[in-house]
């Protein structure tokens, strides 16, 4: 009771003591539901938070005359140097083998606006089979596996939302073969949204309106779920880190584990230039000598659009949430006694909340704000960050939208051209239109082959090849 007392004491103090108004009609269950979230909830920082972003219309505003695109590290194919590439591949494949480097998703997002009712990573995804997006990862890490001699760890970042449905599922499916000690999930933390006037959501009488804090929070939600003492126990001194969304990502790729190490980086990424003025991408720029990415939504634009002498785009260097992070980097910007730690950004959301006859509704206007970290403000403060530049069609095609730019329909089209694309580097040949499509189906196993040079490697030492036909699967 007295812990209650306080509990309720310290809500009031800061203005918050509605949390507890129905508490007399609660049960002893709703009683406990309601006090554990309550004391999770650090009310100092939603304080602040709200006096910077709710009550004040004062952002911090980017003069943005003082931002210049970012250095980029040139692909070797496309003028960059391949010197430098091969020797950066060697160290990659080196910190590979030695086991230092594990792998990390961040799959705690909701996937509203993909319209589907599930974690997005179960999302089935490849053109024949219809693997899952958590599934051809796996088969990518399988592949891994075999070239380097021993297993990954893979850290998978989920939230409340999606936690529980997401461990059924790799359950259900063993782990894809993977071994199961090595998948270790963990869930995000979740932050109080708020109204307009400050004052916390009810989403019930007993229950707050908690959101997932962003994916810059995965570096605190590391180091509390134990997971960063893990990687420093087993030898882990990099994290490669990529979004559910994307299955062509190349999240083992001795180039950019190279380059990583051998620029002394603590947080390096691949970029890519962006296909038109106004895609949907962070930008990577300098600001007051720091590196940083300012989002589609913040740069305005003039900027977006800027062209350079020779016509391109001045800000063409897209961020594709592709990074490496050092371990300690992540130890120092996500540990409990940090001070150094990620901005939040707020964005304003219908929330679903206690109405006066005691049911949760979604209203049908914005009625809160929302906070959430992007794990890309860590850049400024990591020493010596790497932006190496990818092959969009090697490494990023995303499944955002139900239809469109981004669709399933897009990234099947995008796995369909670089299957092709690995036959036809084999010497096959099998039809493709101008755009490089084929016209049939096929699809390649990662597990079988992960990037064009392994696949022309595997697809050689093969003694009987299969014949390329519609529905032909890879494996
Ligand atoms: C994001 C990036 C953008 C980048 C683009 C590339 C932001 C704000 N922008 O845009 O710079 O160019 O991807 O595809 O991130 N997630 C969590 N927990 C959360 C929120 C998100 O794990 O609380 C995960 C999602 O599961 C997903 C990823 O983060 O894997 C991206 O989130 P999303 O909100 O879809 O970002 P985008 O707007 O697509």
């Amino acid at each position: 009771m007295d812990n209650l007392q306080s509990v309720i004491d310290y809500y009031e103090q800061y203005g918050q003591g509605h949390v507890f108004e129905y508490w007399d009609t609660l049960d002893v269950s709703s009683r406990q539901q309601l006090l554990g979230q309550a004391q999770n909830i650090d009310l100092a920082e939603i304080k602040k938070l709200v006096d910077i972003h709710v009550l004040s219309e004062s952002k911090e505003a980017i003069d943005y005359a003082q931002l210049s695109p970012a250095p980029y590290i040139p692909h070797y194919q496309k003028g960059g140097d391949s010197m430098l590439w091969a020797q950066a591949r060697e160290l990659g494949n080196d910190a590979l083998a030695s086991g230092k480097v594990a792998a990390f998703t961040v799959a705690g997002g909701q996937g509203t606006r993909l319209g589907y009712n599930g974690p997005k990573g179960t999302y089935p995804v490849s053109p024949v089979t219809k693997a899952s997006l958590f599934e051809i990862f796996a088969a990518k890490l399988k592949h891994a596996e075999k070239a380097y001699g021993s297993p990954f760890y893979w850290f998978i970042m989920t939230s409340l939302v999606n936690h529980q449905q997401t461990e059924d599922f790799f359950k259900k499916h063993q782990y894809f073969g993977l071994k199961d000690e090595n998948v270790r999930l963990f869930t995000q933390g979740l932050m109080p949204a708020v109204d307009f006037e400050g004052k916390m959501i009810m989403e019930s009488k007993s229950k707050v309106a908690m959101s997932p804090d962003g994916h810059g929070g995965s570096l605190r939600a590391l180091n509390r779920s134990g997971s960063i003492d893990l990687m420093k126990d087993q030898g882990i001194e990099i994290l490669s880190y990529w979004q559910v969304d994307n299955p062509l990502v190349k999240f083992i790729d001795p180039y950019f584990v190279g380059f990583h190490v051998q620029k002394g980086s603590e947080m390096s990424s691949k970029m890519i230039p962006k296909a038109y003025p106004k895609e949907k991408v962070g930008h990577f720029c300098m600001y007051q000598d720091n590196m940083v990415v300012v989002e589609y939504s913040d740069l305005p634009d003039e900027y977006q659009e800027q062209t350079d002498a020779e016509g391109e785009l001045s800000f063409k260097a897209g961020s594709v949430a592709i990074h490496m992070f050092d371990v300690d980097f992540i130890k120092r910007m996500g540990g409990e006694d940090s001070n150094e730690s990620l901005p939040f950004h707020k964005a304003v959301k219908k929330v679903p909340q206690l109405t006066a006859a005691g049911t949760t509704e979604k209203p049908s206007e914005p009625n809160g704000v929302k906070f959430e970290m992007f794990v890309f403000d860590a850049l400024p403060h990591a020493k010596n960050p790497v932006v190496i530049e990818a092959n969009r069609e090697d490494d990023f095609s995303p499944v955002k939208n139900a239809e469109g730019v981004d669709s399933p329909e897009s990234c099947e089209r995008d796995q369909l051209k670089m299957f092709a694309r690995w036959l036809l580097a084999a010497g096959e040949s099998i039809a493709v239109d101008e755009t490089g499509l084929p016209a049939i189906k096929i699809e390649i196993d990662p597990s079988f082959a992960y990037d064009e040079q392994s696949f022309v490697e595997a697809w050689t030492d093969l003694d009987e090849k299969p014949e390329i036909v519609d529905g032909l699967v890879i494996r």
